[in-house]
């Protein structure tokens, strides 16, 4: 078997399971076609008939509000039918394996996959074993990747900062357990960020090989001093052992963002959360919901670039000669 590539022969993007590997033009691209799928704020959101006839089964089997909602609301607002697949009442709970589930669903005809886990490998060991005219999407792979969260942060970057060339970004809290953070890294190198710092206590900062070409930080004041965008993470409790967690009071008191921290980056410095936030953890309340505070743009923004890597890998299948 040749070894797996989520682009096809034309380098077009099949599947998406991660930012590596994208160029600055193909990001660039999705970010634009996301653009078109945003309604002014308060008119209603722009719909489309591009996905009619298909059907996309969304299989998250680790919690999720945001990601699962945008890309069902995405499906929808393109006209494909949506499955929702509730792994805790589907068989994988009786024993059947992952891609007895996957074939059961492309019986049904299932287009489009989008597939939360908590195991490594799993998005591309599906997308390894489906049909050639299916396409698999990660919505959130373990700490490793988190495609369409990194693609809905640079948009919402853009729409604030213009460009990435002369921004100095920082990625702060508990990074070494982040698909968020890494999804970050891939996708602001794509686009020639200024600087990208990582800004973590020394338990929570990933390994020298991870995102070489950020500079670390240790102290959350040096870290985000005259930055232009400030991204927070939450504490990942669910991947790391019970005696490594910190403190959730003591977290705040050293690594919570408060509004005499952030008065140490640029007066215009955005604030950015991938959510769920733990308020008076990572953030607090008064930072989370105060005039720096980006948060619900990166939620609308979501939705819009879930259609658009959508919209892209069934317009890529198209060209492929494919008239389903
Ligand atoms: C994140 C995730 O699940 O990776 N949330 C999200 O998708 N918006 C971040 C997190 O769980 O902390």
């Amino acid at each position: 078997m040749p070894p797996f590539s989520q682009f096809d022969e034309a380098g077009r993007i099949r599947h998406l399971i991660t930012l590596d590997g994208l160029s600055c033009e193909q990001v660039r691209e999705l970010l634009d076609r996301a653009q078109s799928y945003l309604a002014p704020r308060g008119s209603a959101p722009i719909r489309s008939h591009a996905l009619e006839g298909l059907t996309i089964g969304n299989i998250f089997n680790e919690p999720s509000t945001r990601t699962r909602s945008s890309f069902e609301l995405a499906g929808r607002r393109l006209g494909a039918d949506v499955l929702n697949l509730e792994i805790q009442l589907s068989s994988r709970v009786k024993g059947e394996t992952v891609m007895d589930t996957i074939h059961t669903l492309e019986s049904m005809a299932v287009d489009v996959f989008v597939i939360r886990d908590a195991e490594p490998g799993i998005t591309q060991f599906v997308a390894e074993h489906v049909y050639d005219h299916v396409s698999v999407l990660s919505a959130g792979e373990a700490h490793i990747s988190h495609p369409t969260q990194g693609l809905l942060d640079a948009l919402t970057i853009l729409q604030y900062k213009g460009g990435f060339r002369d921004l100095n970004i920082a990625v702060v809290g508990d990074v070494k357990h982040s698909r968020v953070a890494r999804s970050a890294y891939q996708v602001f190198t794509a686009l020639g960020v200024g600087e990208l710092r990582i800004v973590a206590p020394t338990a929570l900062m990933p390994d020298q090989d991870s995102m070489p070409d950020a500079k670390r930080f240790n102290s959350l004041e040096d870290g985000i001093r005259h930055c232009d965008v400030v991204m927070m993470l939450r504490v990942q409790k669910e991947r790391m052992a019970q005696a490594a967690i910190p403190d959730a009071h003591e977290y705040h008191t050293q690594w919570g963002l408060t509004t005499k921290r952030l008065s140490l980056a640029r007066p215009d410095a955005i604030v950015m959360h991938p959510g769920p936030m733990n308020r008076e953890v990572e953030i607090s309340s008064d930072v989370a919901d105060g005039a720096q505070s980006v948060i619900r743009d990166q939620v609308t923004n979501g939705v819009a670039v879930r259609m658009a890597v959508l919209d892209a890998v069934i317009s890529n299948r198209r060209l492929r000669g494919d008239r389903r």
